[in-house]
């Protein structure tokens, strides 16, 4: 099977930095990586002219934080995973992750009408067409996953069983409907950290996870020793991922955000904001970044002195304006 990745420059080693690269120019070659990952994924993989490919391409490629290929590739960095296995992680995290947005945003969802400054998927392709999107980008996740040789086959297993356990019912999926449910009412602080948890967090939980798996080949003490401080800090990260997305739906416009600010109100959604208020919300978003942080002191030495990425990505989550 030919390779899916694009090639690598010599700059690209495990994401290593070229001499003196801060944290800023690591950040924009490896968001300009996944975008990359995803454009192979998404381009020319459909006959052209194609509406499914050219929807499925219009939601994964074009914008986008990649947040989450950004959380692989740096916990990697922790356990140093060889590239190939942190590439189709991120790939995979990453697609699955645009078809979460594509379904959240559909009219039976949110009924969303703006995503990275653009028209959402439905309102360009149609409905369907956004439905079938979504369902092509999770599918083209696994395959992703799954079809990699240059990654040992028990790693590929493992990477598919964390991703879909992430994004299933017990996961994005799972707290997807429990948004829905609670639309319209209020839930007790423990019920929304849970909803919270699990539609956006497990995402992004998994992301971290999925880079540790891939040191597994090389180190599998570091990656058994890591776990426990890594899982910590990626709940505590994914959860404030989701309360920070509460707090700016209420705070920033929709210009800046590129999706339609206000709504979470306008919709009566259970959220932080609408549970603590916002000041409220705001410190209990500095309080997860604390934990995150804590965690990544505990790690042991050897990862600790390669975290610094993860760390500067957890403040980034909390001090982001969009
Ligand atoms: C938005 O995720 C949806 C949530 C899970 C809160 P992001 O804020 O990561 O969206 P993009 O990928 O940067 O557009
Ligand atoms: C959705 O949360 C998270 C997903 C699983 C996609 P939101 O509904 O608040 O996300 P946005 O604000 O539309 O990006
Ligand atoms: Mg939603
Ligand atoms: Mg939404
Ligand atoms: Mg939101």
């Amino acid at each position: 099977m030919s390779s899916i990745y694009p090639a690598k420059t010599e700059s690209d080693e495990r994401g290593a930095a070229p001499q003196g690269e801060d944290f800023e120019a690591w950040a924009g070659r490896l968001a300009a990586r996944a975008r990359g990952l995803v454009d192979r994924q998404t381009g020319g993989t459909l006959s052209p002219g194609s509406p499914l490919g050219e929807a499925m391409h219009y939601a994964a490629a074009l914008g986008g934080k990649r947040m989450r290929p950004l959380l692989v590739w740096a916990t990697g960095d922790c356990v140093q995973a060889p590239l190939e296995a942190l590439d189709a992680a991120a790939c995979a995290v990453e697609l699955m992750h645009a078809y979460s947005l594509v379904h959240d945003d559909l009219p039976c969802m949110d009924n969303d009408v703006l995503r990275r400054g653009q028209p959402t998927v439905h309102v360009r392709y149609g409905e369907a067409m956004a439905l079938l999107a979504g369902d092509a980008l999770q599918t083209r996740a696994f395959e992703v996953l799954s079809g990699d040789e240059a990654v040992p086959a028990p790693l590929r297993a493992r990477l598919c069983a964390l991703l879909a356990a992430a994004a299933g019912a017990g996961g994005m999926a799972g707290g997807q409907a429990l948004d829905l449910a609670a639309t319209g009412r209020q839930l007790e602080l423990a019920a929304l950290r849970d909803m919270h948890a699990r539609k956006t967090g497990a995402l992004l939980r998994a992301s971290v996870l999925m880079g540790l798996a891939c040191g597994a080949g090389r180190d599998p003490l570091l990656v058994q020793d890591c776990e426990p401080m890594l899982l910590r800090y990626a709940q505590a990260v994914g959860l404030a991922f989701q309360v920070v997305d509460d707090v700016l739906d209420a705070s920033t416009d929709s210009a800046t955000l590129g999706k339609t600010a206000g709504k979470d109100a306008a919709q009566g959604k259970a959220t932080f904001v609408s549970l603590l208020g916002i000041e409220t919300a705001r410190e209990q978003a500095r309080q997860l970044l604390d934990e995150a942080l804590q965690a990544l002191a505990q790690l042991p030495p050897a990862a600790r002195a390669r975290s610094t990425r993860l760390a500067e990505l957890a403040r980034q989550i909390v001090a982001r304006s969009f």
